[in-house]
């Protein structure tokens, strides 16, 4: 595989290299955070993917590491008290988190993507009997959600990484209620796991570095992670993380300052249950930023 497959990436699936590429570079570039993903190495170099392109991007590249860590944990918490679970991971990217997280074969794995990166998964990342890939319509964005198969009771995990910013806020919106609907259909437990961006990193969204180089901008805003809970009733906040915090001296400031003009977080990493009736609920939300 040589920048023929890169070539075929429309704007937004382009995005999908800015996590790659600090997935890459992470063992070198951020040794503190313990992170390594030989998959993505592997990837990349197929992709013919130099991760030099957006490297310089310090904040991007650290921050897309912590996030990674992150969905890493909330999928594992999840695994392990459902060993039998779903997990369906919405704009996968190239990213391999069964490999990373070492998916056991009682757990089933579903990512979605749009055609032109599901074609480049299907030719680089390993088969595993336990995971499937969905392509995701451009026409109809969220016509995958019928086609997941959600069976009676069985506990579900949707994961989107680096992707709720990229939707018209419409869609999301009906997405996450359509997910809560689909919940309570099945009398299952649902669990959503997702980064949002503030309105103010939206409209900003073209002055970041690696961002401007795929020339795709976000769409959809959070103001605060308590506002998913209004959108889609009956999902509440479990936990969640200022990422911005955590990206180095420059996003810290910036976090800070608009923490403190705003009372909210600039970009957050949100965790999410649906209970169905009857089943208890857990404590209160926690800051863990
Ligand atoms: C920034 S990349 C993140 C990729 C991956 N989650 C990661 O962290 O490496 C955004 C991904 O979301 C996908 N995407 C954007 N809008 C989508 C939608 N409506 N449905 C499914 N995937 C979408 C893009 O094609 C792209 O692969």
């Amino acid at each position: 595989m040589n920048n023929f497959g890169i070539a075929s990436l429309g704007t937004v699936p382009e995005t999908l290299l800015i996590p790659l590429a600090a997935r890459m570079i992470a063992p070198d570039r951020h040794p503190d955070l313990q992170f390594r993903d030989g998959e993505a190495a592997r990837i990349g170099t197929a992709l013919g993917f130099d991760p030099a392109r957006f490297a310089d991007d310090t904040g991007s590249m650290r921050g897309s590491v912590i996030r990674a860590q992150w969905f890493d944990r909330i999928a594992g918490a999840f695994i392990a008290a459902h060993p039998t679970g779903l997990c369906v991971s919405i704009g996968s990217g190239l990213d391999d988190r069964p490999a990373r997280i070492r998916l056991p074969a009682t757990v089933d794995w579903i990512d979605a993507d749009f055609a032109e990166v599901v074609r480049l998964r299907e030719a680089l990342i390993s088969r595993r009997d336990n995971v499937r890939i969905i392509t995701v319509s451009k026409t109809e964005p969220l016509a995958w959600i019928d086609g997941i198969g959600w069976q009676p009771g069985r506990p579900a995990l949707v994961l989107a990484e680096g992707v709720f910013m990229y939707l018209a806020p419409a869609t999301g919106e009906d997405l996450l209620r359509r997910l809560v609907d689909r919940a309570a259909e099945s009398g299952a437990p649902l669990e959503l796991a997702a980064d949002f961006a503030s309105p103010v990193m939206v409209r900003q969204s073209r002055r970041n570095p690696s961002l401007a180089k795929t020339r795709a901008s976000f769409h959809w805003a959070m103001a605060r992670p308590g506002a998913v809970e209004a959108i889609a009733p009956g999902l509440t906040l479990v936990e969640h993380v200022d990422i911005a915090k955590r990206c180095g001296t420059l996003a810290w400031t910036m976090a800070r300052l608009h923490q403190l003009v705003t009372g909210r977080p600039v970009y957050f990493c949100g965790h999410y249950r649906y209970r169905p009736c009857g089943t208890p609920m857990t404590g209160p939300p926690t800051d863990s930023a």
